[in-house]
């Protein structure tokens, strides 16, 4: 398949490239390569991508409709993976325009793109943050969505455009609702990351808030073969892809100082404004709908992304 991968140069965009070139499809990657965090980790992340043959790499917005188009007719792009996006919660509410601008009309660009040029499939890279305010839990994909954030609220409006270009244009799309995912390239300002940098050095670990607070946990592998898994399956459907279970934020940080092996305080400080307060996967449909299960549980998981950045 000729695949286009935007946002390929990001944390679970790299993966995913690599993991099509492994599979022989041939991939373009589209990225503008953001300053939300140091570019140059992007270009470390396709690094291995850049010397394969079948791999090319375009400079690009999806902000630009045309260029969109261009990139899609000039490549003959088959199956579109939409991962470009304004990523992270606290910047949306700095620059909620910003965020709107690339997740949901740059979604639009997209879903234009591929229905005028017959592209076969677009896969959407979609959020636990759509669900925002719990009504119960673990969420299913039938919860209400009152996003807490303006990155939440756009994720919505982009699902909704996949799912109307579906039932109205008859073009295929999946959107995957990623519970917050870890591994290798993981984004920096998440707090796995975070955390892991600060016991590796002693450093105390800041956590706003209580700490009460509950997240489900995805290892890059087990997301990464879900959005493999949705090029030839559940047309039309949105899926949560999570490990299915949670922990709290303290629990997190007491097991990544464990892991590490080092002494780090836990240090509470203000909470922050646009954050969930529980996100916890029903995974049931995506096991059905796609046959995916998630592997790695958040302790070995864990265990994998610590042994990498010790090593670094
Ligand atoms: N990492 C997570 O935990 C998580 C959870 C839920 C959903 N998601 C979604 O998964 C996708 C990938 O997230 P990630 O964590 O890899 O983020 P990331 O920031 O590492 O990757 C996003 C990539 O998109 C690129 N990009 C941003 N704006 C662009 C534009 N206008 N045109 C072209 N490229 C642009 C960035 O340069 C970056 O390389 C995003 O859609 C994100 O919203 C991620």
């Amino acid at each position: 398949m000729i695949c286009l991968v935007t946002g390929g140069a990001g944390f679970i965009g790299s993966h995913l490239v690599d993991r099509l070139l492994l599979e022989k499809h041939e991939v373009i990657c589209l990225d503008n390569f953001d300053p939300y965090y140091n570019p140059s980790i992007k270009r470390e992340h396709i690094k291995s991508a850049i010397s394969a043959e079948k791999f090319s790499l375009v400079e690009g917005d999806i902000r630009n409709r045309k260029q969109v188009e261009d990139i899609v007719k000039d490549n003959s792009v088959e199956i579109i993976y939409h991962l470009a996006a304004q990523a992270g919660v606290r910047v949306s509410i700095e620059n909620p325009s910003k965020t709107h601008d690339i997740n949901a009309t740059g979604t639009l660009n997209i879903l234009e793109a591929a229905r005028s040029l017959g592209v076969k499939k677009v896969i959407n890279a979609s959020s636990s943050s759509v669900y925002g305010k719990m009504k119960y839990l673990p969420f299913d994909e039938e919860h209400p969505k009152n996003p807490v954030s303006p990155y939440g609220a756009s994720k919505v409006a982009a699902e909704h455009y996949c799912r109307i270009f579906y039932e109205i244009y008859g073009l295929r799309t999946t959107s995957l609702r990623y519970f917050t995912v870890y591994g290798e390239r993981i984004r920096p300002d998440l707090a796995i990351s975070i955390f892991t940098k600060k016991a590796l050095n002693s450093e105390p670990i800041e956590i706003y808030g209580d700490g009460n607070y509950t997240r489900d946990f995805t290892y890059i592998d087990d997301a990464v073969q879900a959005t493999i898994l949705a090029m030839n399956k559940g047309d039309g459907e949105i899926y949560n892809i999570g490990s299915g279970k949670r922990i709290t934020i303290n629990g997190l940080a007491e097991k990544i100082i464990a892991i590490t092996g080092n002494k780090s305080k836990i240090i509470h400080t203000a909470a922050k404004k646009g954050e969930a307060e529980h996100t916890l996967a029903n995974i049931e449909k995506a096991k059905k709908g796609l046959g995916w299960e998630p592997k790695i549980d958040i302790t070995d998981g864990l265990k994998l992304y610590v042994d990498i950045k010790g090593l670094h």
